[in-house]
């Protein structure tokens, strides 16, 4: 079985640590993947981060993840609540899928609260900060054990 997670961050989460640290923290994009990276490497998986600004290179880091990747980590940024071809995307992805979020969109602007993702994925976690990621991780981590 590959030990491949692809983390995939969607657009503005490249300005991390300096965009609305009240709301997303002060920790760079760099620090939550490296991170996970630590947590992911001492459960004897691999890491591939893409973070883009454009949806269709998520979509296309989705598709090169079928048939490599055991897991799909993703935080889509503002795309969770708009994009449909992302979610087709998932769709075809066999693995693990965990939505994760910073924030807890469910608590903010009602633009935020539906997740075109939702239902593509095995599930979400949302609104704890850098430990939505660590709690990601233990997602995968346990999913892959019992499957
Ligand atoms: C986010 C929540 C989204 O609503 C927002 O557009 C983001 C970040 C989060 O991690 O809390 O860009 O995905």
């Amino acid at each position: 079985m590959s030990d491949e997670i692809l983390l995939l961050s969607g657009p503005n989460l490249d300005l991390l640590g300096s965009r609305n640290p009240d709301v997303y923290g002060t920790q760079t994009l760099d620090e939550h993947v490296s991170r996970f990276r630590q947590l992911a490497s001492d459960g004897g998986f691999s890491v591939r981060h893409v973070q883009s600004n454009f949806e269709g290179d998520l979509i296309e880091a989705v598709h090169s993840a079928r048939g490599t990747s055991v897991a799909v980590v993703i935080n889509a940024g503002a795309l969770t609540h708009s994009s449909w071809a992302l979610a087709d995307a998932l769709d075809t992805f066999d693995g693990i899928k965990i939505e994760v979020h910073l924030s807890n969109p469910a608590a903010r602007e009602p633009f935020r609260h539906l997740s075109t993702l939702a239902g593509s994925v095995n599930g979400s976690i949302a609104g704890f900060g850098a430990t939505s990621y660590e709690l990601a991780f233990d997602a995968v981590a346990r999913l892959t054990a019992t499957s």
